[in-house]
């Protein structure tokens, strides 16, 4: 049976006062069934870092670079996150994709050195609404998934894999559970020809997911929980979707 895994991408929103009230009310929520993790802007991760400290409740980043260290200006190491104590970095967010031209390469270089410091890589994939009304929704995420299972050989199964359909991001149309599993279970047929840990892995959605549809999407055979953008913004919210789980 796999844990079901919460995490809040809060994209470039916060504030120290919005961080303390949101990351107290977290807190407040707690025992949860699920993990609960939140990917913070990276100058927020040291007041992440110490108001969650004494929790079960992770953080991480919504990115990471791909080199090791060097003349890279405005980038962020895996080390760096590491050394603040992120369990996890977002990479491949469909947002880097589309604003900073991220390719399904560099996207899978930055999963590699996320792992190689000891940072779990949350991969995502995704098609737009013109590639799923062409019919080419499978073919992307494959590709998309291909290129980190490559990268990655027998690290793959290390890896957490969010499905995030860009036309469900932030338009509060979300995919119907059916939509969500059938491409999950995809994902996951194809982890299966990679890496012997495939059952073992944890495969998120992501789109528009509220306190009123997670619990439908968190039932499905493969949705092993959700990354959550607006609704993660507000602690009512991100805690209900957090007990959305069984
Ligand atoms: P959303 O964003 O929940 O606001 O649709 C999800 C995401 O981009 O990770």
């Amino acid at each position: 049976m796999r844990r079901k895994l919460i995490v809040g991408n809060w994209k470039m929103y916060g504030s120290h006062s919005a961080n303390a009230e949101l990351l107290a009310g977290i807190v407040g929520g707690r025992p949860y069934l699920a993990d609960v993790a939140v990917c913070v802007p990276f100058p927020y991760l040291s007041e992440t870092a110490v108001a969650l400290a004494a929790t079960d409740i992770r953080w991480g980043a919504q990115d990471c670079s791909a080199h090791e260290q060097g003349a890279y200006t405005g980038e962020v190491s895996a080390a760096m996150l590491q050394e603040f104590g992120c369990r996890y970095a977002i990479v491949g967010h469909s947002e880097r994709r589309q604003y900073h031209a991220e390719s399904d390469q560099l996207v899978a270089d930055k999963a590699k050195a996320a792992l190689a410091r000891g940072v779990t890589p949350i991969v995502c994939v995704g098609e737009t609404l013109a590639q799923r009304e062409a019919g080419d929704t499978e073919a992307v995420v494959k590709r998309q998934l291909s290129a980190v299972i490559h990268t990655l050989a027998h690290c793959a199964g290390e890896m957490v894999v969010a499905y995030e359909p860009v036309w469900a991001i932030g338009t509060g149309r979300t995919a119907t559970p059916e939509q969500a599993q059938a491409v999950h279970h995809l994902l996951r047929a194809q982890l299966h020809a990679a890496t012997p840990r495939a059952d073992a892995m944890t495969i998120l959605y992501g789109g528009s997911v509220k306190p009123d549809n997670a619990a439908q999407l968190f039932a499905q055979a493969d949705i092993d929980g959700g990354l959550v953008g607006g609704a993660s913004l507000k602690a009512a919210d991100f805690v209900a979707i957090c007990r959305a789980t069984t």
